[in-house]
């Protein structure tokens, strides 16, 4: 079996936290109860690329439960807990020694280089082809899209001299996968029946395709399911972004100016979250609906640029590019906090920082860096960075807990299963999960808080125009 990870002898230790998170993601032990006996996924081939944590690990053998087989890498160079990967590689009747279980490509810390080689990796089957993707920011997606591309034009581009760094090695990545014949994308491109995806960020990717005509096979937005982005986005990142905040600075939140740009989903969650500690929260927005629902709920609304010189803690949560530049970093207060939860690291401009003359970087922990402007004058004055700008509550802390992980996974799982066993009813687009079962991921979560659901009697589904045992909402609800 091959498989990249940190150090196997920590499987016992994640195979304990494991065994505690199944407790807990109550919708994916039910779909092991359910189909458990029937394995829909038999044949399937799952190239997995979602961050490698203690829930994914629940995910992936909830997979393999069903008859799938899965080969597994990160989708963030620092979000893989070191311990779930070798779980998930030794297996439940494996040992350290004689690994039995899946094969995974992740560790904490990543370079760049290794990232993509461990993207790549999960499309490597030997003399079998993936059949399925499951992806989380659609990495992954896109490296199949161009490795196709450049395989079909017999070149990889060079990358130009304004292209971001990573694109360079992206193409690096291909150029080799390609001349070794390790990939072979367009037979790939071409076996594989769909991709399930996780985040907001991955299904715009996603629909761009989709609408340029170079969408390559059926997608399922994960994200738009209502049990994912209105839960995990928002209620997860509530519980993940000050948990990265405190394990990486121990800073009191309270009575701290807070600025959170962007009010979406995960804007709301984060937002709510500093509130609730106590801080005086700031919101950006560019959407007059968002920007409205913020000032309702009763954020000040304005522009980073009203509050650089006083935030003390500044989180990006938006899915756009330079939402910080490197400038009004360096006019921000000293020590002020600076982090992104969204999923790319181009809502700051890190690249832009470390360009500043006379800026020294200095490592405080792993993921936690003091950039120091001017330093050396007596002008100096720094600010504190988050995982490199990369997303701070997986690299400093470790994700959303699994309660809600199992209300997206669960989602993940049904859209693994309609793509897979239900190719004639997705025809190459990008499509949402039916509401029914949506209802039915949520109905999964019920029990387990104690809750008590009222039924519609027949008089009253009739009046309301909606079967007794739903759906009950239109599609354009918008909850
Ligand atoms: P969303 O679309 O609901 O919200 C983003 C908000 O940012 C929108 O309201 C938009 O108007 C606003 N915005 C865009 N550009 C802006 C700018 N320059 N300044 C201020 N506001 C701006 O998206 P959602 O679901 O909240 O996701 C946001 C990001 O977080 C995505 O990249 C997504 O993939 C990621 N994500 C991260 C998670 C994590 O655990 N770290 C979990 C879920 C999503």
């Amino acid at each position: 079996m091959d498989y990249r990870v940190a150090d196997l002898s920590l499987a016992e230790f994640g195979r304990k936290e494991i065994t505690l998170a199944e407790q807990e993601m109550p919708g994916l032990m039910a779909m092991r109860a359910e189909y458990g006996a029937s394995k829909p996924l038999t044949g399937a081939r799952i190239a997995g690329s979602i961050h490698m944590t203690v829930q994914t690990a629940v995910l992936i053998e909830t997979l393999t439960a069903l008859g799938a087989e899965v080969r597994w890498a990160s989708c963030n160079i620092f979000s893989t807990q070191d311990h779930a990967a070798a779980a998930v590689v030794v297996g439940k009747d494996g040992t350290p020694d004689d690994p039995q279980g899946v094969p995974v490509f992740a560790w904490k810390g990543e370079t760049l280089p290794e990232y993509w080689e461990c993207t790549a990796e999960i499309f490597n089957w030997g003399e079998q082809l993936p059949n399925m993707i499951l992806d989380d920011g659609g990495d992954a997606t896109l490296l199949v899209h161009k490795g196709v591309e450049y395989e079909k034009a017999g070149a990889v581009p060079q990358p130009g001299p304004d292209d971001p760094e990573e694109l360079g090695v992206i193409l690096a990545q291909l150029k080799k996968s390609i001349s070794s014949g390790t990939s072979r994308w367009v037979e790939i491109g071409s076996a594989i029946m769909g991709v399930t995806e996780e985040t907001t960020t991955g299904v715009h990717r996603l629909y761009e395709m989709a609408r340029e005509g170079s969408l390559l096979f059926p997608a399922i937005s994960v994200n738009d399911a209502v049990t994912k982005s209105k839960f995990d986005n928002k209620y997860g990142c509530r519980h993940s972004l000050i948990d990265g905040i405190n394990r990486a600075t121990d800073v009191l939140i309270g009575g701290k100016v807070a600025v959170v740009c962007g009010y979406g989903d995960v804007g709301k969650g984060c937002a709510e979250s500093l509130r609730g500690q106590g801080a005086r929260v700031i919101i950006t927005e560019i959407d007059p609906i968002c920007a409205l629902q913020a000032a309702m709920d009763g954020y000040q609304v304005t522009t980073l640029e009203d509050v650089l010189s006083y935030g003390d803690i500044f989180v990006t949560t938006t899915g756009c590019r330079d939402v910080i530049s490197a400038d009004q970093m360096s006019r921000m207060k000293h020590q002020a906090i600076v982090g992104n939860i969204g999923h790319f690291d181009n809502e700051i401009d890190m690249a832009g920082l470390a360009k500043i003359a006379g800026i020294v970087k200095d490592e405080i922990k792993p993921q936690v860096h003091e950039w120091t402007f001017e330093a050396g004058t007596d002008r100096a004055h720094s600010i504190i960075i988050l995982s490199e700008g990369r997303l701070l509550n997986l690299g400093n802390a470790t994700g959303h807990p699994s309660f809600v992980m199992s209300n997206s996974f669960t989602n993940q799982v049904l859209a693994q299963i309609e793509l897979y066993t239900k190719p004639e009813d997705y025809p190459t687009d990008v499509y949402t999960l039916p509401k029914a079962l949506d209802e039915k991921v949520a109905r999964l979560h019920l029990d387990a808080l104690g809750v008590k659901l009222t039924e519609l009697t027949p008089t009253q589904a009739a009046y309301l125009g909606v079967p007794v045992e739903g759906p009950y909402k239109p599609e354009l609800y918008r909850y």
